[in-house]
């Protein structure tokens, strides 16, 4: 019996989506417990690349129960369009009867408002996300099995649409919603999706003999209680949070690997102390294709930040890391890691829970040596043969004694075979 957690350790697009396609190879099942299409996975096989949003990357496994746990929110319609464009190429999808239903008014609300917010806008994708978890909260949510319930699913719809027509009419949208329109839209995914729709957590249970993948989406740094609100996600990236999520008891969890690229990269706003606004920060973006999958956004980046990754340590208890895109930084003369922050009231060892005072950090850099650009062939010969050039070795001992955690897992390019696999 094993069950795993693959958690972004930074700020999202970490690379979860290669790692957990790598490790999904050694398990029966994968779970992904929360969020929902703003997440952004792309898993290259034979040169091909595959962008999920929404479904777990397990489905790209013929061989692997891929789960929706009760934790995620569902926008049905992108659903359809993933599974259409994968076909026949793909394991079994069950999603939670408990996962709510993002609906097309949840779009309109995130839009409206983040538009509202103005200056304290998160930079969401657009995807309804915040407002279908805020139904959630307030009571006021759809799950996937209503839409197999007509009588509940037009109860549900009758309470939830004269209200959230007043929510845009107070945003100005003019978006007019219509009970009918929506009713028949929701009853025909449930009819479409029937056969998916189930119990996950039991499901879970009965296959952990096989092995479980709790796959995370999104990243610690945007946990809703945990990262740097309100720019944050509406869901909880932890083991913790994906436990909650898939259902199962968190103490089944054996194994954390932590997801964290060789740097930093942020899509949404809010402050990042060891953000770079140079021919730096243009590297990382050019060379690591630094855009994101959801949205096409070029990515805000920077140099390793320890004080998050220790922060991130202590919610998640990560047993191995998962160090991702060290071919990205191939070529630069020196590495910079920032170890500490300086602000205009002293040192700061601790990442702090305030905007204002993270907006005022000074990341305290160590320097280390860089290392050659090699040709993908080159990195993945390197990792094929265990013998990396010595600046990397330097660079992964640095990081992993000062975080008390091991390296598992090293990641060299988008494919499978440029991974290599220290434990
Ligand atoms: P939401 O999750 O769509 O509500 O967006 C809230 C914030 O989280 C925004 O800053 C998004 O850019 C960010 N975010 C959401 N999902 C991801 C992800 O998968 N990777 C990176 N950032 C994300």
């Amino acid at each position: 019996m094993s069950v795993l957690a693959v958690v972004g350790a930074q700020w999202g697009d970490e690379g979860k989506g290669k790692i957990t396609d790598w490790l999904a190879g050694d398990v029966g099942t994968v779970v992904r417990g929360q969020g929902g299409s703003n997440a952004g996975h792309t898993v290259v096989i034979d040169g091909e690349s595959h962008k999920l949003h929404l479904l777990p990357s397990g489905i790209l496994r013929s061989e692997v129960l891929a789960i929706a746990g009760a934790g995620m929110v569902i926008d049905p319609e992108q659903l359809l369009v993933e599974l259409e464009q994968l076909g026949d190429s793909r394991g079994k999808l069950l999603i939670s009867e408990r996962a709510h239903v993002v609906m097309p008014y949840h779009r309109l609300l995130d839009g409206a408002e983040e538009r509202a917010k103005e200056g304290g806008a998160a930079g969401t994708p657009g995807k309804g996300i915040g407002p279908a978890y805020g139904d959630r909260a307030t009571r006021f949510g759809i799950r996937m099995g209503d839409l197999l319930e007509p009588q509940t699913l037009r109860e549900r719809l009758e309470r939830v649409v004269p209200r959230t027509q007043a929510l845009l009419d107070y945003y100005g949208t003019g978006d007019r919603l219509e009970l009918e329109q929506l009713y028949d839209l929701a009853a025909s995914w449930g009819a479409t999706l029937e056969s998916s729709i189930g119990n996950a957590s039991l499901a879970i249970a009965e296959r952990l003999d096989r092995g479980v993948l709790l796959e995370g989406a999104q990243g610690v740094h945007i946990d809703i209680d945990h990262g740097i609100y309100p720019f944050v996600t509406s869901s909880s990236p932890t083991p913790a949070g994906m436990a909650q999520g898939a259902g199962i008891a968190p103490g089944l969890i054996e194994r954390v690997v932590g997801v964290t690229k060789a740097y930093v990269t942020r899509v949404g706003t809010g402050p990042f102390p060891t953000e770079l606004e140079d021919a730096t920060g243009e590297h990382m973006r050019d060379v690591g294709g630094e855009f994101g999958t959801t949205t096409g956004r070029p990515r805000r980046c920077g140099w390793l930040d320890m004080v998050m990754l220790e922060h991130s340590q202590r919610l998640c208890g990560f047993s191995e890391l998962a160090i991702t895109k060290l071919d990205v930084l191939g070529g630069l003369d020196e590495i910079q890691v920032c170890t500490a922050y300086e602000t205009p009231h002293g040192r700061l060892e601790h990442f702090p829970a305030s905007m204002t005072l993270l907006a005022e950090c000074t990341p305290i850099y160590e320097t280390l040596a860089g290392w050659p650009a090699l040709s993908p062939a080159e990195w993945q010969a390197a990792a094929a043969a265990g013998s990396l050039p010595a600046e990397v070795n330097d660079f992964i001992t640095f990081l992993t004694s000062r975080l008390g955690v091991p390296a598992g897992l090293l990641s060299f390019g988008p494919d499978r075979e440029a991974t290599l696999r220290l434990r």
